[in-house]
């Protein structure tokens, strides 16, 4: 049984609006490895981050297309854990919860919430790098060996260029509606929840600066250090999928 301050419960019983900012601990419960896990199988000698490039595409097309396949089938295999769902719960919770997320899986809407704003794309949105038509993926999950393998890129039904995943990569901008929707949320929040993220990766880890600057109250949920604590006001130590659901009961069981 996890302990929350009484300050705590009673900022997050009056939030009108809440924003969830996530990034890939939100999901590692559910089986889908972090950006800073190591790689295994056919990627072990690759960072994760040097795949996620466009210059590593251009280099190595069935490479980069692989990798992601993989992690697509992995996702398809994958169910939404506590962590998704305690999110999910919230929303009817509170008068306004909006899910800003870096992961590239669905899991937050397979888990019921309703208003998820992607900011790094999505694994299920590929489309042409050339004339960026959308490419539809056959309805069979990609049947993906373990350690996952190389495979060409599918080739676009409109122009004939190379289908490109669609998620943004190193260098590249964010989309540009979402990243301007996300400002909005985590300027006009009460409390900011930062979830499962290493707060490494810019512009995201921008949004619970913006938030603190608002005074809005911002609470981190990660069993590491990201140096984020020195911005928050509560570092709630641990795994999202054990935090979450021990404080939407503990805050509104009784409502
Ligand atoms: P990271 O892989 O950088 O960080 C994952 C964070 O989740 C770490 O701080 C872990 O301590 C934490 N974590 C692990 N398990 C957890 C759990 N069960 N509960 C809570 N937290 C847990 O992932 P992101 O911060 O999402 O971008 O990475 C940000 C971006 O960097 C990604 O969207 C991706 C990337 O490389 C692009 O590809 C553009």
């Amino acid at each position: 049984m996890l302990n929350f301050e009484q300050r705590l419960i009673d900022r997050l019983r009056a939030a009108q609006r809440i924003v969830v900012l996530t990034g890939a601990g939100t999901s590692s419960e559910s089986g889908i490895p972090t950006f800073r896990d190591v790689l295994t199988g056919l990627w072990e000698n690759f960072d994760a981050q040097q795949l996620a490039t466009p210059q590593a595409f251009d280099a190595d097309p069935e490479m980069v297309w692989g990798w992601y396949e993989w992690r697509r089938g992995l996702v398809m295999q994958c169910l939404p854990n506590s962590a998704h769902q305690a999110i999910a719960a919230m929303q009817d919770l509170v008068p306004d919860l909006s899910v800003v997320t870096q992961n590239v899986d669905d899991l937050h809407e397979r888990a019921g919430s309703r208003d998820v704003v992607h900011l790094h794309g999505s694994l299920h949105e590929p489309r042409c790098r050339d004339c960026a038509a959308p490419y539809v993926f056959p309805a069979a999950a990609p049947d993906e060996p373990g350690g996952g393998r190389r495979l060409p890129p599918p080739v676009c039904t409109e122009c004939g260029g190379m289908v490109r995943p669609g998620v943004v990569w190193f260098g590249e901008s964010l989309p540009v509606d979402n990243w301007l929707r996300a400002q909005e949320l985590a300027s006009g929040c009460d409390v900011l929840f930062s979830v499962g993220t290493s707060s490494l990766v810019y512009p995201a880890a921008n949004l619970p600066h913006i938030a603190r600057a608002e005074n809005a109250c911002v609470v981190q949920i990660n069993p590491q250090a990201t140096g984020l604590e020195t911005v928050v006001d509560y570092d709630l130590q641990g795994k999202a999928g054990h935090v979450l659901p021990a404080l939407v009961q503990a805050v509104w069981a009784d409502t």
